[in-house]
């Protein structure tokens, strides 16, 4: 089985610029929930259908269809490895990960504050033919020259709703995380190579890599 890690924050704390390169360069899978389920959106699938109904509102969406898609990613490609992006987000999430028998090996946290979210968020824009290209301000896409489009739940309403959410559901998984002797905390302010170096540091215990946003504790 391959190397599977987890990348918990707050909405708009990076995880998914930070996952793509994580993934890049430890040659792993991405799997980002919720790329996955606005594919499904895209596609007007029933399963998009279901999921809009709780994404709009910033709600999650109901532990046993997530993981159902995340194991059956995971299932057809048990040997790769894999950075989870978003997911597990409740307690029975992560639950269902042990049952499962996914092993993790690190647990990364990206702590950001609230107010860094909001301003983050409501400057988003992004690429609906890339799908991944995610950027401040620019009207066209930086790759195909599309129109940039905002996702439907970076509303601020929706984002503080989000917000609410990840406090009350996903941030007790630190403390699940931290008891089970696998996270790393890392801050999350600063440039997304920065970041990355503080992400790649906490998979590398020798002792000069010590220090630089990495906080065991
Ligand atoms: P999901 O798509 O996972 O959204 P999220 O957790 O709200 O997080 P975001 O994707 O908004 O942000 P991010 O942390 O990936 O940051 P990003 O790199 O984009 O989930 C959406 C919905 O799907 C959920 O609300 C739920 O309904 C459902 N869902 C998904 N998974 C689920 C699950 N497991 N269970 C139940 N429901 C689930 O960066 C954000 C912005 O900041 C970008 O503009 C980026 O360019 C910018 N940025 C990135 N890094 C930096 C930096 N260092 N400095 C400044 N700006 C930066
Ligand atoms: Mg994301």
């Amino acid at each position: 089985m391959g190397r599977n890690f987890i990348l918990l924050g707050p909405p708009g704390s990076g995880k998914g610029t930070q996952a793509a390169m994580l993934a890049g360069s430890l040659n792993l899978l991405h799997i980002s929930t919720g790329e996955i389920l606005r594919g499904e959106i895209a596609k007007d699938s029933k399963l998009g259908r279901q999921a809009a109904v709780y994404m709009d509102k910033g709600d999650l969406v109901p532990d046993e269809v997530v993981f159902e898609i995340v194991e059956h990613v995971l299932g057809t490609n048990r040997k790769a490895g894999a950075v989870l992006d978003g997911f597990p987000r409740t307690r029975r999430q992560a639950e269902m990960l042990c049952e499962h028998e996914i092993a993790i090996e690190k647990v990364i946290y990206i702590s950001v504050p609230d107010e860094e979210i909001v301003r983050r968020l409501s400057k988003r824009h992004y690429c609906e033919k890339c799908n991944k290209v995610v950027t401040y301000d620019d009207e066209f896409c930086l790759v195909c020259h599309s129109p940039m489009t905002v996702r439907a739940d970076d509303k601020p309403d929706v984002i503080r709703k989000r917000l609410q959410v990840y406090h009350e559901l996903t941030e007790p998984l630190i403390a699940f995380y931290k008891e089970e002797g696998c996270l790393a905390k890392v801050n999350g302010v600063g440039t997304v190579a920065e970041i990355n170096r503080r992400m790649l540091a906490t998979l590398d215990n020798s002792d000069e890599n010590k220090g630089g946003g990495i906080d065991n504790t």
